[in-house]
């Protein structure tokens, strides 16, 4: 059985803590399943990617499609970080925090007329396009608007990232961005929109890349592209790199930030404007964890299962990527046995699963347990399937916490339904 720990997230006295904060105490305060963060995972893996890049114009824009807790967002957005919001309802949720429009890139493969015109009406730093037809729609809103859109074409750099085929971004064959011929055309063409400026050149290959090499060749592509268009004498204010840095969920190396500074810091120094980041897994996966109850043990022929309050609904990683997350008590008794089991959840879907012939320790009805790197994609990505409600969200900040949502109520559930 193998136990995840970090600085904000280890056992005390065989207790499991998130800072300061006993979880099995939490968990009785606010019931299961339950996530809990700590907010000074957070801030040290903002400050910590800060530090990397503090020899260049740089600024980092969270992506907040990881986490989007309206208190996580405005954690980092308090350290002065700018937002990457991925549709109208998450820019929504941005300016909700306070966020400085300024501060705000609109991001999306396929925005509509309405979010274009949202990003527009708040003057957000920048729209990145994906496409020549989204392109002359931008100038078209923004036309009728009377207003001039500033606009980063996100490139697809065809290099492969080397991750899950399900997130991974810059290969010509994944729906996102335009090849670079394309993207040299439309910054040449850029007199054919009079009211788009071009600011920005722009690229995301992938998430959870543990690879340093396609990060640093796809770099490289896009700073060719960037003096060529330089060259047509179009001077760019942005060079965005997205996000996709890779985090340690079981015993997978990833780069250090450290190492991608050093590696990508002399291609940066070579170009003579802002480098934007997009980190949203880097900055929150491993804050965070997902608590559970045992509901009960069986055995099905040979095969044992931990059946658990909590499901795909609530953490859909396992069931769509075959996702590794740490499974380990919230107590650590001295006197169990590992077995292997498949721990599941109480959804009718066999793919309702949080791991599979996973040796853990045995487990008796009521017992807590911890999922862990539940800080990114987890609760974003829940969902009501089965009647269920959504579980609350704790922020531990040191000794203290928040509820910083509630768990959803049965009226959550209708109240946008009405009965004919
Ligand atoms: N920028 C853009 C344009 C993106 O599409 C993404 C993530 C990011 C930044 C942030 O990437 P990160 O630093 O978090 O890797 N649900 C999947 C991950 C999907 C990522 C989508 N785009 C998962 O649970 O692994």
């Amino acid at each position: 059985m193998q136990y995840f720990e970090n600085e904000h997230i280890k056992y005390k006295n065989n207790q499991l803590y998130v800072d300061d904060i006993n979880i099995n105490e939490l968990a009785k305060e606010f019931g299961t399943p339950l996530y809990i963060y700590s907010k000074n995972h957070f801030i040290n893996q903002y400050q910590e990617f800060e530090n990397a890049f503090k020899s260049i114009n740089h600024k980092i824009f969270y992506a907040m499609k990881a986490n989007f807790n309206l208190s996580v967002v405005n954690t980092f957005v308090k350290l002065g970080s700018g937002v990457d919001a991925n549709s109208e309802g998450e820019l929504y949720r941005a300016l909700k925090t306070g966020v400085d429009p300024s501060k705000v890139i609109l991001t999306s493969v396929g925005k509509t007329k309405n979010e274009i015109k949202l990003g527009l009406e708040k003057n957000v730093l920048m729209i990145k396009a994906e496409s020549e037809e989204e392109i002359e729609l931008i100038n078209k809103i923004a036309c009728e608007m009377n207003k001039v859109a500033r606009v980063a074409v996100r490139v697809n750099p065809d290099v492969d990232a080397k991750t899950h085929p399900y997130i991974s971004t810059g290969l010509s064959s994944n729906k996102f961005g335009v090849d670079s011929k394309t993207a040299l055309s439309i910054y040449k063409r850029r007199k054919d929109f009079s009211n788009i400026e071009f600011t920005g050149i722009d690229m995301h290959i992938g998430s959870q890349i543990t690879l340093i090499e396609p990060f640093v060749e796809a770099v490289q592509k896009l700073s060719d592209l960037y003096f060529e268009i330089e060259k047509d004498g179009l001077k760019l204010a942005h060079f965005d790199v997205g996000g996709g840095i890779g985090v340690s969920y079981n015993s997978e190396q990833s780069f250090s930030i450290n190492e991608f500074a050093e590696k990508t810091i002399p291609l940066f120094k070579k170009l003579d404007c802002e480098i934007i980041f997009e980190p949203g897994r880097f900055l929150t996966a491993n804050g965070g964890i997902l608590v559970t109850e045992v509901l009960y043990n069986k055995k099905n022929g040979d095969k044992n299962f931990v059946i658990v309050d909590s499901a795909m609904n609530d953490m859909l990683r396992p069931s769509i990527y075959q996702a590794y997350h740490h499974i380990q008590p919230t107590t650590k008794f001295g006197n169990r046995n590992d077995i292997v089991a498949d721990v599941v959840g109480p959804i009718c879907e066999s793919g309702d699963y949080f791991a599979r012939d996973r040796e853990i320790t045995q487990s008796n009805s009521g017992d807590l347990l911890a999922l862990t790197s539940a800080g990114a994609y987890g609760m974003v990505m829940s969902f009501n399937y089965n009647g269920r409600r959504r579980p609350p969200e704790i922020l531990v900040d040191g000794n203290k916490y928040d509820e910083v949502r509630s768990r959803e109520t049965f009226d959550h559930l209708i109240y946008d339904e009405k009965i004919v």
